[in-house]
């Protein structure tokens, strides 16, 4: 795992976008897993803001979402396709029909699981995968514990990742409790991996995630087994000292 230092959240964004385009750039049909939460909102502007500079052919790009809660009305505010739609989808101009959606509204989730390994097989997997770290060691909702060949499938929020998520929805009454996940075994078969982190809240969970063992108790350790993870941390979530491995 490569370990890239930036020294605040702004620097995070910028590299973590620069980094995306350098995928676009190579291959303009790539499937792009991309995360909602908080953590790369930032990047997703700045990718915006640099593609607006210098446009680029992007009718041929495939996003790729990777988690869904559950339970939702088709047009309710707090679905997750909404949040990449506004986030990532629209502001680049991708079009609606390339997005490999998962659990697309009212959809029997089984149904959609099926469709969803479907297309990506079709698309030929992952080639960058844009992910953030959830406060348990979570990568999508893939809840420890997680073995890495966990599937995609629906799960049970614990309390943490409910917890976690209150902030985006203004409290945990208004959180699902059920979702549908990406798979680790479909997120650590892709071909490159940002796992982006900021802030010193991730601190803990951060060095448990890639200097602690590899174990389904913290699903994000597994990225230590696998080739072509970059990890962008910020200087608040990587703190004063500690070691990763690199290379
Ligand atoms: C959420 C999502 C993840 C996200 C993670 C971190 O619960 N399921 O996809 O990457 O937790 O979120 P944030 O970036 O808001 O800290």
């Amino acid at each position: 795992m490569d370990l890239v230092l930036l020294d605040d959240y702004d620097a995070l964004s910028r590299e973590a976008a620069a980094r995306i385009l350098e995928t676009i750039a190579v291959k303009p049909d790539a499937t792009l897993l991309l995360a909602t939460g908080e953590t790369p909102m930032g990047a997703y502007r700045e990718l915006a803001e640099a593609l607006a500079r210098n446009p680029r052919d992007l009718s041929r790009l495939r996003p790729v979402q990777l988690d869904e809660y559950l339970d939702l009305e088709a047009d309710d505010d707090r679905s997750l396709w909404g949040w990449m739609e506004r986030a990532v989808v629209r502001p680049l101009g991708v079009p609606t029909g390339n997005v490999i959606r998962l659990a697309a509204d009212g959809e029997d989730p089984e149904v959609a699981i099926a469709s969803y390994e479907a297309a990506l097989r079709a698309a030929g997997g992952i080639d960058l995968a844009v992910l953030g770290l959830g406060p348990n060691g979570h990568l999508g909702f893939n809840e420890p514990p997680a073995p890495a060949d966990a599937p995609t499938r629906t799960v049970t929020l614990t309390p943490e990742s409910v917890a976690s998520n209150a902030r985006y929805w203004g409290g945990a009454e208004r959180v699902p409790r059920r979702a549908v996940t990406a798979g680790l075994d479909i997120i650590l078969a892709a071909r490159r991996t940002l796992l982006l982190v900021s802030g010193e809240p991730k601190r803990h969970i951060l060095q448990r995630a890639v200097a602690g063992p590899v174990t389904p108790d913290v699903p994000a350790s597994w990225l230590q087994r696998i080739e072509g993870v970059t990890l962008l941390a910020d200087r608040a979530a990587w703190g004063p000292s500690a070691a990763v491995g690199r290379g």
